[in-house]
């Protein structure tokens, strides 16, 4: 008989399985169907794609078919739409599949040391995730108590002159700051591989994917999930330096982005004009909810460029949550980390505002 786990073994048994309570379980556990559940704990698009994508999707038929694999004429929208050349857009089953492609690029070699990743916590999970299924050592620099990143550490840690990778987001989840040019030049001067996702630039701030030509050490990561509403159909990309291409391309599963997704993010950058309506409608009500919040006396919402607003609670966050589930309110939780006395609250509808704050002042 085999040992299979032995032949496993412990690297890949000591992995955290990343695995989100799926909506209808969620929407099991609290008695409600889930059309019912205001969800604002993903950052995920209420309003969907645009008419005109779903219009395209109504009428795809080519289901039988391979895709591109080099996503051609999707790299082509996405150069104009971020106004970078084609030829240095990758793009992936997600952002999240692109995090993964360039740590593998970078994963130890038979006999070579360690390459260090530096993370910023709190920030998105993921570049934690994949660090340690890459066998990536990671450095956890956290940031200042005003979610600024602490570059005095930053650079101390690169004093050794030795080549790193370090993940930055801008804005940053789950704080939504965003992270100034400067503080990004003086990044791209140390010896390091800038990894700046920006998931959430199109809610407020201006991308840096121009820089990418400029600067062989800066990619840059972008998706459809958020702004586009096309988060269940996997489409990120990013902007990456000749070198990183070939690696990447060399990588990368031949048929990484679904001929759907494909189509669904090429009707999306045909039809930006509805898309610009949907994300100013969220820019609005996060600004609304960061101004309601700011007149409750026991949380203090924390300023935010994303579609998000991550707030501080003085009630426990347990009740917090339990009366946000009574009312099928799904928010971010932190338990067990430096944020546990945090929620994060994505921007939704104005009527799921409405009910979100009906559902707080009972807490008054
Ligand atoms: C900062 C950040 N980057 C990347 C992602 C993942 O995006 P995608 O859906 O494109 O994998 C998220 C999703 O929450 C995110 O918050």
């Amino acid at each position: 008989m085999l040992d299979i786990r032995a032949m496993i073994g412990p690297r890949v048994e000591s992995l955290q399985e990343y695995a989100p309570e799926p909506l209808p379980v969620l929407a099991q556990r609290l008695g409600r169907s889930v059309d019912e559940l205001i969800k604002l704990d993903a950052n995920e698009n209420p309003y969907g794609p645009t008419d005109y994508t779903l219009e395209r999707l109504r009428a795809f038929d080519q289901y039988h078919r391979y895709p591109d694999a080099q996503s051609r004429e999707l790299r082509q929208a996405i150069g104009a739409y971020a106004d970078v050349d084609p030829n240095s857009v990758l793009v992936g089953n997600g952002s999240d599949e692109l995090i993964d492609l360039v740590l593998k690029v970078f994963r130890p070699e038979p006999r070579s040391t360690w390459l260090e990743v530096i993370n910023c916590p709190p920030t998105f999970g993921m570049y934690a995730f994949y660090a340690a299924t890459n066998d990536l050592r990671l450095l956890e620099i956290p940031r200042k108590p005003d979610f600024s990143l602490d570059l005095e550490w930053i650079g101390a840690a690169c004093a050794d002159g030795t080549p790193r990778l370090l993940f930055v987001t801008s804005p940053n989840n789950p704080d939504g700051r965003p992270l100034p040019d400067e503080a990004l030049q003086t990044l791209l001067a140390l010896p390091l591989v800038v990894i700046l996702d920006e998931a959430y630039i199109e809610f407020g701030g201006a991308s840096r994917a121009a820089w990418v030509a400029e600067h062989d050490n800066l990619i840059v990561l972008r998706t459809f999930s958020k702004w586009a509403g096309l988060a269940g159909l996997r489409v990120g990309y990013g902007i990456f330096s000749q070198p990183l291409m070939d690696a990447l391309t060399r990588l990368k599963s031949p048929y990484n982005v679904n001929i759907v997704a494909q189509e669904a993010a090429l009707a999306t950058l045909a039809s930006l004009d509805e898309a610009r309506v949907n994300v100013a409608r969220l820019v609005s009500e996060r600004e609304r909810l960061y101004q309601e919040l700011q007149g409750l006396p026991f949380v203090q919402p924390v300023p935010s460029s994303a579609n998000y607003v991550l707030v501080r609670s003085s009630v426990p966050v347990e009740r917090l949550r339990d009366v946000m589930e009574r009312h099928g309110i799904i928010l971010r939780y932190f338990a067990g980390t430096a944020l546990q006395n945090h929620v994060r609250i994505s921007a939704g509808t104005p009527a799921q505002t409405d009910a979100l704050l009906t559902a707080l002042r009972e807490l008054a």
